[in-house]
């Protein structure tokens, strides 16, 4: 596993472009098998991720090409509907091509994704809707298969606001002719972003952003072009390291209006929030921080996004005050609090809620990245920790972060790779 050593206490200082956002690019890449023509896509991030979902594409028969900017995906021979295992196991966002392919070929089949380092995250609502749906579900040697020749539109209520099970209904409902409806829907940002692509191909999605959910499907749905949104996780990461550090940076390429539950926070902490125009945010932080006392749990949006919430953890290492944050939407989702420990944080967790004491120096120490957001967690408690910080698990944070390492760097960080 290569390592960053990050060296303390640099002040972040200039401007920074946001690349397009991963959680939109996956599933909008498997919703591509659902055209009978190429799909053109721009802004996708040169990411881990992204390579793994390309893999799981050419494995079922599609042609990719990637060049600088673009993505050109052409799923006119997709005709094999089983998800190799190996892939599964590289990234359990692969099961996005089951709705598409269900919906395409009649059939899927897919290894159940383990649990990983945050919970268990089962499939069981995604699977649920697809029952709903008509489709026939069993279990065999090689995973769950799906069987669904003729699916019929229907409503579904989705026990949770999964984001993975409404995306997935949602790109197998637009080649169901028919209303289907999606009620208790997820509302995330991405989800419109989906919903405008489905809409590019020829469906008819209302009411994506809300919970209810409403995809008029075709029989047939043709390739389009479309720009990926902005990552939101990754602005609010750049725009937390920038606050930690005490520092001033221009984010471009940011929709704020997607970071609900972080800029109200951040404000009421003191940091300067100012949009400017063409999708810009200033960040300016202050001298110093208040003793504040800040206690949030993360949720489905427009709640604090817990793909920010390690982040925010890190942050808070800078803002005196007894802090409490619980995590409610993974069951296992606060590793870091024990790696933030071995920095001399002071902070106690079991494994949904955290407390920290903030009010000792913290020091640099040799810590581990289980997840990437916990990796760009340990980066921004580095960055503001006297000494080193040397953080193992680098290829982790680059499933998520495009160059984490170098574009702080051009911010003034000092950051290491080996
Ligand atoms: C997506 C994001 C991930 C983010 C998460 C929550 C992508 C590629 N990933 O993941 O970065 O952290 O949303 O915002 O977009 N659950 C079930 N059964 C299911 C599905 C989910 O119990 O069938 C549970 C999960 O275990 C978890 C919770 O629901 O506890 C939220 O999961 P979900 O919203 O589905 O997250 P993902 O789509 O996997």
């Amino acid at each position: 596993m290569g390592e960053f050593v990050v060296r303390g206490r640099s002040r972040l200082e200039g401007t920074l472009k946001i690349h397009g956002a991963k959680n939109a690019a996956l599933p909008i890449m498997a919703a591509s098998v659902l055209a009978s023509g190429p799909v053109v896509l721009s802004g996708v991030p040169k990411l881990r991720d992204v390579d793994v979902m390309i893999e799981v594409l050419r494995s079922l028969g599609a042609r990719v090409q990637w060049d600088d900017t673009t993505l050109t995906i052409d799923p006119s021979d997709i005709h094999q509907y089983v998800i190799p295992q190996e892939l599964m196991m590289k990234m359990r966002a692969s099961i996005f091509v089951i709705g598409p392919l269900l919906a395409k070929l009649g059939h899927a089949v897919a290894m159940q994704p383990g649990g990983c380092s945050i919970g268990d995250r089962p499939i069981d609502i995604h699977v649920y809707g697809f029952s709903q749906l008509g489709a026939e579900v069993t279990e065999t040697e090689e995973g769950t298969r799906l069987d669904g020749p003729e699916l019929k539109a229907a409503t579904v209520h989705l026990s949770y606001p999964s984001v993975g099970a409404t995306e997935n209904l949602m790109m197998a409902a637009a080649l169901i002719e028919g209303e289907t409806r999606i009620r208790n829907a997820a509302m995330e940002p991405e989800i419109v972003d989906l919903a405008q692509f489905l809409e590019k191909m020829g469906a008819v999605v209302r009411g994506a952003g809300t919970p209810d959910i409403r995809v008029v499907g075709q029989r047939e749905l043709k390739g389009a072009s479309h720009t990926i949104i902005p990552d939101r996780i990754e602005a609010a990461t750049f725009m937390l390291a920038a606050a930690a550090s005490g520092g001033h940076v221009m984010l471009e390429n940011c929709i704020i209006e997607h970071l609900p539950g972080l800029t109200g926070r951040l404000r009421d902490l003191g940091v300067e929030l100012t949009e400017r125009e063409g999708d810009r945010v200033e960040v300016q932080a202050p001298d110093v921080y208040d003793t504040v006392p800040v206690s949030l749990h993360t949720g489905p949006y427009p709640g604090f996004a817990t793909d920010i919430q390690a982040q925010f953890m890190a942050f808070l290492l800078n803002v005196p005050g007894v802090h409490i944050i619980s995590e409610r939407v993974f069951e296992n989702r606060l590793g870091h609090a024990r790696e933030l420990r071995r920095l001399g944080a002071q902070i106690m967790a079991d494994q949904r809620v955290a407390l920290s004491y903030v009010g000792r120096t913290v020091h640099g120490a040799y810590v581990e990245a289980l997840y990437l957001r916990d990796g760009a967690a340990l980066v921004i408690a580095g960055l503001t920790t006297e000494g080193e910080t040397v953080i193992t698990g680098r290829e982790i944070v680059y499933r998520g972060y495009q160059d984490l390492d170098l574009r702080l760097n051009q911010l003034g960080a000092d950051i290491v790779r080996r």
